[in-house]
């Protein structure tokens, strides 16, 4: 039987997801936490902004790892109140990160966008308002769905009950990534592509849905493309 599907606005669907969002069997996040792990290792001592921070699982992996401070913001006020019950000292705010962001110039070592850009028409904003926010040195970590599967409809979705609940998604080929990043004044220092076989010990079952070698994430990491602006 094939299960019904609804379209939420994004704000409501992330509301519906957040109670469950941690405990789901889903690849992407699985291998978004895997990578913000081997991440969490180069952190100690830097001040981190993760935009659609979510529940706040990454942030919290980060201040174990030594980050501090945390700042979180995302749209939906329900993964925010997960991220706040996981840990009061988060510095969190909702908003649109289509919009200017409240935070100083070179208040950032690290920025992270973590499953969150597939949701912007554009990347250009968030990619530039996170290049303003970086301390010399300091580097943006992107993790998105491979362009390979988001060009095959593999988007955003969870299963609520019987009722699978989609939203809002953009489908962005490499090029996208690339002309964002360049048009926001960065670079792209660093490319990697996850597959399924780069995760070992226990993994979701469907991590192997399309065999071993299909590219599941992205991960960039981009710095400005110059060293000219200082505090
Ligand atoms: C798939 S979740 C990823 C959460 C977290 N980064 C992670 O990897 O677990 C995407 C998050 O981005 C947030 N989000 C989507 N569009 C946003 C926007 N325009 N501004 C701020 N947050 C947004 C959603 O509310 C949701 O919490």
């Amino acid at each position: 039987m094939t299960e019904a599907a609804i379209f939420l606005p994004l704000a409501e669907a992330y509301d519906r997801w957040a109670r469950v969002y941690d405990l789901q069997d889903n690849p992407m996040v699985f291998g978004a936490s895997r990578i913000v792990e081997r991440l969490a290792k180069t952190v100690r001592g830097q001040a981190v902004v993760e935009l659609g921070c979510g529940t706040g699982r990454h942030l919290v992996l980060l201040k174990q790892n030594g980050a501090d401070p945390l700042v979180g913001c995302d749209l939906s006020a329900g993964m925010l109140a997960q991220a706040r019950a996981r840990d009061l000292s988060l510095v969190l705010f909702q908003q649109d990160m289509a919009q200017p962001l409240p935070l100083a110039d070179f208040s950032a070592d690290l920025v992270l966008f973590s499953l969150v850009l597939e949701h912007m028409a554009d990347m250009t904003g968030p990619l530039r308002e996170a290049g303003r926010l970086l301390r010399p040195g300091g580097r943006i970590v992107v993790i998105e769905i491979h362009p390979f599967l988001s060009l095959s409809n593999v988007a955003a979705h969870f299963r609520d009950g019987g009722t699978i609940v989609e939203m809002p998604t953009f489908a962005h080929p490499f090029s996208d990534h690339l002309n964002a990043a360049a048009a926001a004044g960065l670079r792209i220092a660093q490319a990697r592509e996850w597959h399924p076989r780069d995760f070992d010990g226990p993994v979701p079952d469907k991590l192997f849905k399309r065999g071993p070698d299909c590219p599941l994430l992205v991960e960039f990491e981009l710095r400005p493309m110059t060293s000219d602006r200082q505090p």
